[in-house]
């Protein structure tokens, strides 16, 4: 059994990381374990879990699972959980309610994984308050799921497998996409900014870019398959190239990744920092690199931001800004924003308020702060009330949501490239995003399932906006 010990995921060694391209593979006697069985997988959090699930999925797969649509129907259900704010636990031993509710009727095997599954306090409470809990895995060791099943099950207990290890990188780990379309790539892992409310680096490991190599020929794959657009996922893709050494950044990434001649290059997330000129001008150099730059702010107040430790300043964020508007066409600029970070007072918040007011962004994730046991910042004195905390996002909603809609009105009536990757709530209709990320129902035929088409915006919604397919 391995525990995750957040004291050792702090410390950050000049170790090489490993990158281990064969260390995947199924045991003889798992081979056909889930022959007429189903699996369901559960994922909270963003995009790399998102992405995580794809190879979990793969490897249920590859171990005869088929995948079901309800749980109710599932042998095996994995739940990845994202442990970014208090609420994610709230979800989790919710979500293991009616799981265990389950099977108290049918032998399931019920699996933990994800950042949760990396915080010590959650593993001590699967172990005393959850032993029915089969298995329990890290974020570092998703290959090893058909060992650590096959462990579960050979010695009917409950199997924990997590390593505070600050990382290597495993390559050829299967995946099982969840479109035809488009495909999430990552392109590094883990990451070093240690803002101080954020547990990423802790779950997530140590900063460490995958070789241009590999990524370049995961892509050339993906256009070989047909697939129309990628993703490249980092939680500081910026920062890309920094630790290996190679004098190869994520302008040079960015850069062959478009030359490989798939049709929409993505990527998140960007941290201010690290936002150089040469990609800015990469971004603007290649019509096939998206104008989508999501740009977390989190606070407006440099007092604040000094003490998230950001690293830059409410100008030195605000001439960014301004620099990506002025030199990448019709780009648009989202952000995530924390409020009520403790000390956080009226005037910090105003000037959050301010920044948001200038930059008018696109959209706008918006959270209250939400202490982690373990970051610097959870031993912060916070002051204020939840009534405050509740006030405060409330407010700023009402700044983002009109700026939000602002930037919506301008597309009425305009023709802009939509790839329509799936179906739509509305009969009749499919629905993709822009290039610059604005979801879109479209009223169409299913012919144009899988294509980049050019649509005329006829209504804007909340949300999203209605269109329809132009000649
Ligand atoms: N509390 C609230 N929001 C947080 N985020 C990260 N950590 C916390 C926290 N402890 C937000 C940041 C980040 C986004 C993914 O989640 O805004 O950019
Ligand atoms: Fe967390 Fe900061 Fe790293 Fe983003 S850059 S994952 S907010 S520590």
């Amino acid at each position: 059994m391995n525990l995750p010990d957040l004291n050792c995921a702090k410390k950050r060694t000049k170790e090489e990381i490993k990158i281990i391209y064969n260390d995947y593979s199924v045991p003889e006697s798992m081979k056909n374990i889930g022959k007429n069985k189903k699996y369901f997988v559960k994922t909270y959090g963003c995009q790399m879990n998102v992405h995580d699930s794809e190879n979990i999925c793969a490897i249920l797969e590859d171990l005869g699972y088929t995948e079901s649509a309800e749980m109710e129907d599932a042998d095996i259900i994995i739940l990845n959980t994202c442990a970014i704010r208090e609420n994610a636990h709230n979800k989790m031993f919710g979500f293991l309610g009616r799981v265990k509710h389950l099977k108290e009727s049918k032998d399931i095997i019920c699996g933990i994984c994800g950042c949760m599954a990396q915080e010590e306090n959650v593993v001590e409470q699967l172990k005393t308050k959850y032993k029915w809990v089969d298995i329990v895995f890290g974020t570092h060791n998703i290959h090893k799921l058909p060992y650590i099943l096959e462990s579960a099950l050979e010695n009917k207990r409950q199997e924990i497998e997590v390593y505070s290890i600050e990382g290597d990188i495993y390559e050829n780990v299967p995946v099982r996409r969840d479109s035809k379309y488009k495909a999430w790539v990552n392109i590094m892992l883990g990451c070093d900014k240690f803002c101080t409310y954020c547990i990423v680096p802790y779950t997530r490991g140590k900063q460490r870019s995958r070789l241009p190599e590999d990524i370049i020929n995961e892509v050339k794959d993906l256009v070989r398959d047909g697939y129309l657009e990628v993703t490249l996922l980092g939680q500081n893709v910026n920062a890309y190239g920094k630790d290996l050494n190679i004098n190869y950044t994520m302008a040079n990434l960015l850069e062959d990744v478009a030359k490989t001649g798939i049709q929409r290059v993505r990527f998140v997330t960007s941290h201010p920092w690290d936002f150089n000129d040469e990609m800015i001008d990469v971004i603007a150099k290649y019509p096939n690199i998206m104008p989508y730059i999501h740009l977390p702010l989190q606070s407006g107040s440099d007092r604040i931001l000094k003490l998230m430790g950001r690293r830059y300043t409410k100008e030195e964020y605000l001439a960014l800004f301004n620099k990506i508007k002025e030199k990448i066409n019709n780009v648009a600029i989202t952000t995530d924003i924390i409020v009520a970070f403790p000390g956080e007072t009226e005037e910090d918040f105003k000037d959050t308020l301010d920044v948001v007011d200038t930059c008018k962004f696109d959209s706008a994730f918006t959270f209250i702060y939400s202490p982690r046991e373990g970051t610097p910042a959870a031993k912060m004195e916070n002051k204020l009330t939840e009534d405050e905390k509740n006030k405060r996002l409330y407010e700023l909603n009402e700044h983002v949501n009109k700026y939000a809609n602002e930037a919506n009105q301008k597309y009425l009536d305009k023709i802009v490239p939509v790839l329509l990757e799936g179906p739509s709530d509305k009969e009749g209709f499919l629905m993709g995003y822009t290039d610059t990320m604005k979801l879109v129902n479209v009223e169409c035929d299913e012919k144009y399932l899988g294509k980049i088409v050019n649509v005329k915006i006829t209504s804007i919604k909340t949300w999203s906006m209605d269109a329809k397919i132009v000649d």
